[in-house]
């Protein structure tokens, strides 16, 4: 019997329950203390505390792990990242903290189209290389599942190798990869003043071979003023829902353009960023059950002001935390940093960041009956901290307290031991 238990936890912290929580029930992250988890053949089998669950599973072959009194908490979902590029643009940076806006680097010509030019160029096997060692960085950070976004080729063939690049680094690595296909990203330089063309041709060239292939279960979009306004991101979305993809936006970000009424109406997954969503959009969100996927990274790096995370939970939405990892806003995979800002700037309690991480994450990529909770059924994706409790993940500011990091029931990683991630 390939059995590992978990014992001398002190803080088990399940996230189990109905799934997305939303509102109030964002605070309820299902804690045990005293807890054990027993995983069999890289499922969870059982979780609770050390007497209700050990001597039912106990016996003489099974493998016991001594968590040392140390807390334990589902493996992270980073549910919204682009980290498949080739280049990067610390340039912009600059001109940002110089004063420049994001809008500002993009009207003249830097931004999005920058990093398509590098990732044109780059072949597959650079794009893999790249995306395996920024998974081996995620793994220490305790994400086991990422979401990806293509919107660095803008063309067929650039789109589809990004996507393959996804999907080799999901079967060569431990962390699985969600792929989404944001191929309206921006318009592409042979599009210009043709936008409507240009999402005609991701409609009739493109997306057909990406579903034919599988290779994406998202279709994204950059629903932005002087980007794609509403009408065309309405039609191009609802022609992908036709297609058969789950939907996600990048929504409200720069100005307040009506993204999250959108999301709502459309039944998106998950409507992303939402800096300057409106009390409407907020409203209809929560009452459509859409996720909110807030990334305070890009807040941060682009110097906005930050998404209303208590006016979307205090309103009964569901909220999701993540990275947003790009070499444009937010060039960052630290979920600590992540953590910290949504405790200090948003005011989000440490339950609910853990909540927005793990289980609300991944319901924003369809995967809550897999991960994003240590329950019966699901599979052991699980991380052991170096802390007694979840207090300490904003109040060791930006500090990685990931001791251990479990994927499928294998120790894939461990601080203080030499480890292989892949
Ligand atoms: O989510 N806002 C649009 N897209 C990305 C940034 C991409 C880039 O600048 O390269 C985002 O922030
Ligand atoms: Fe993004």
């Amino acid at each position: 019997m390939d059995r590992l238990i978990l014992i001398n936890i002190n803080q088990l912290v399940t996230c189990k329950g109905k799934a997305p929580k939303k509102g109030a029930a964002m605070n309820d992250a299902g804690i045990f203390s005293n807890g054990c988890v027993v995983i069999e053949s890289g499922r969870i089998v059982a979780a609770g505390s050390v007497p209700e669950v050990f001597s039912k599973f106990k016996d003489s072959d099974c493998e016991i792990l001594d968590c040392s009194r140390n807390a334990v908490i589902p493996g992270f979902v980073d549910s919204h990242t682009h980290f498949i590029f080739a280049g990067s643009r610390p340039d912009e940076f600059a001109m940002r903290m110089a004063g420049s806006t994001y809008m500002d680097i993009m009207d003249a010509g830097g931004g999005i189209v920058s990093t398509v030019s590098k990732t044109r160029l780059a072949g597959l096997e650079e794009l893999t290389t790249q995306g395996m060692k920024r998974a081996d960085s995620m793994i220490t950070f305790g994400v086991t599942t990422v979401e990806g976004k293509s919107g660095y080729g803008l063309d067929r063939d650039s789109e589809i190798k990004q996507l393959k690049a996804m999907k080799d680094v999901n079967e060569r690595h431990f962390i699985d990869v969600v792929p989404t296909f944001l191929g309206a990203h921006t318009v592409p330089g042979e599009f210009t003043g043709r936008s409507n063309d240009y999402l005609e041709y991701l409609l009739k060239e493109v997306l057909p071979v990406v579903k034919k292939n599988n290779l994406a279960e998202f279709v994204d979009i950059f629903c932005e003023k002087g980007v794609f306004e509403i009408e065309q991101s309405e039609y191009y979305l609802g022609e992908a829902r036709k297609m058969g993809f789950g939907l996600k936006l990048h929504a409200d970000e720069i100005v307040s353009l009506g993204g999250a009424e959108l999301a709502a109406r459309l039944g998106a997954v998950s409507a992303d960023h939402l800096l300057k969503v409106s009390n409407e959009g907020i409203r209809a969100m929560a009452e459509m059950g859409v996720i909110s996927t807030l990334l305070p990274t890009t807040a941060f790096c682009l110097k906005e002001e930050y998404a209303d995370a208590r006016g979307i939970i205090d309103s009964g939405g569901a909220v999701a935390l993540a990275t947003d990892f790009n070499p444009g806003s937010s060039f960052t995979n630290s979920i600590p940093l992540v953590m910290a800002l949504a405790a200090i700037e948003m005011n989000m309690s440490v339950e609910e960041i853990i909540i927005a991480l793990t289980i609300n994450g991944a319901c924003a990529v369809n995967r809550q009956n897999e991960i994003g909770s240590i329950e019966a059924g699901k599979k052991a994706d699980i991380l052991i901290l170096e802390c007694p409790s979840i207090n300490y993940l904003p109040y060791n500011t930006g500090i990685n307290l990931v001791q251990k990091v479990i994927k499928d029931g294998k120790v894939v990683y461990d601080k203080y031991e030499k480890h292989e991630y892949r």
